[in-house]
């Protein structure tokens, strides 16, 4: 069902199902902004079976947002409506644009982005902030958390690839942290049918994520599980080096020839062996030879039990 709103809008109706009330959700802060979208931190009253107030994301749109990006969030809201797992971000309802701008609003992630809070985390703390060391003391990353991280994102990138889901921006920065350290795949902004359109590089290449892509998505545009397997490879190495930026020094118009020259990125120090191996598994050159996601998990929880 389409029809247009009053600023001119193309906008598909959303299910009754996760319709929630404009009036029942109440924005606080900005949490994040991109170029077209943004995040807001909000409370909401009675959303999804949760009574009372609870803090929510609301991922909306800026006012000079194109038609290919009201797109987009739509379609991140009809993905988000079809997935359920822990370790997947979950959605909790949906304001339509047919009485304001569409607000797709899902869970709160306390900690933010894995990103930020790995890099957070290599800070020492000031006196200042000894001062307040509930605060800071949650942002201590173990070894143990590492690992811990990484099983969580396998089990719910096992979970996508069983749904036939392929992300396409699998990175640190579109993992969530929420309370009790639980990670939160999230940014389905990219997340498309692998068969449904082929305008998408044209349109948008700044933000294309050359540095976890597979060779193959690079040379070919093909996107699959196992390419998501490869970008999950960069994943661990972020996390290994608390939030470095991969690839260091190398400019993204080299990346690919000199990946297909077998070039891979060292052993971060302080990285095991073990650990540096399964990274360079998922980058194997061979799609088919990447292990799965499942493979992947099974890796993490060994290494866990192995520790304790
Ligand atoms: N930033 C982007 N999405 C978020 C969320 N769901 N919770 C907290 N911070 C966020």
């Amino acid at each position: 069902l389409e029809n247009t709103s009053a600023n001119g809008v193309k906008s598909i109706k959303v299910d009754a199902k996760w319709k929630f009330p404009r009036h029942q959700i109440f924005i606080e802060q900005v949490l994040g902004e991109g170029e077209f979208g943004k995040v807001l931190k909000a409370k909401a009253f009675n959303i999804a079976s949760r009574p009372g107030y609870s803090l929510v994301a609301v991922k909306t749109l800026k006012n000079d947002a194109r038609n290919q990006d009201y797109n987009d969030l739509f379609s991140e809201y009809q993905l988000l409506k079809e997935v359920n797992h822990p370790h997947v971000i979950q959605l909790l309802g949906v304001c339509s644009s047919e009485d304001g701008p569409l607000y797709v609003i899902i869970e709160y992630a306390a900690f933010g982005s894995l990103r930020n809070y790995l890099r957070k985390s290599r800070h020492i703390l000031t006196a200042a902030e000894l001062g307040h060391l509930e605060d800071t003391f949650e942002h201590k990353v173990t070894a143990r958390d590492i690992l811990s991280f990484a099983r969580q994102i396998a089990s719910g990138m096992s979970y996508l690839s069983d749904i036939k889901l392929v992300h396409r921006d699998l990175a640190a920065r579109n993992i969530l942290l929420a309370e009790n350290k639980v990670c939160k795949i999230s940014d389905f902004g990219l997340t498309r049918d692998i068969y449904e359109d082929n305008a998408y590089f044209k349109k948008s290449k700044g933000r294309v994520p050359v540095k976890w892509m597979a060779p193959e998505s690079l040379a070919d545009h093909l996107y699959t599980t196992k390419s998501d397997v490869w970008s999950f490879g960069v994943l661990i190495w972020e996390l290994v080096t608390l939030g470095a930026s991969p690839y260091p020094g190398i400019q993204v118009q080299n990346l690919y020839n000199l990946l297909k020259q077998g070039y891979r990125m060292e052993r971060p120090p302080n990285c095991s062996t073990v650990l540096y191996s399964l990274m360079n598994r998922c980058w194997n050159v061979n799609p088919e030879a990447r292990p799965s996601f499942l493979d992947l998990y099974h890796c993490f929880d060994n290494l866990l039990t192995d520790n304790v």
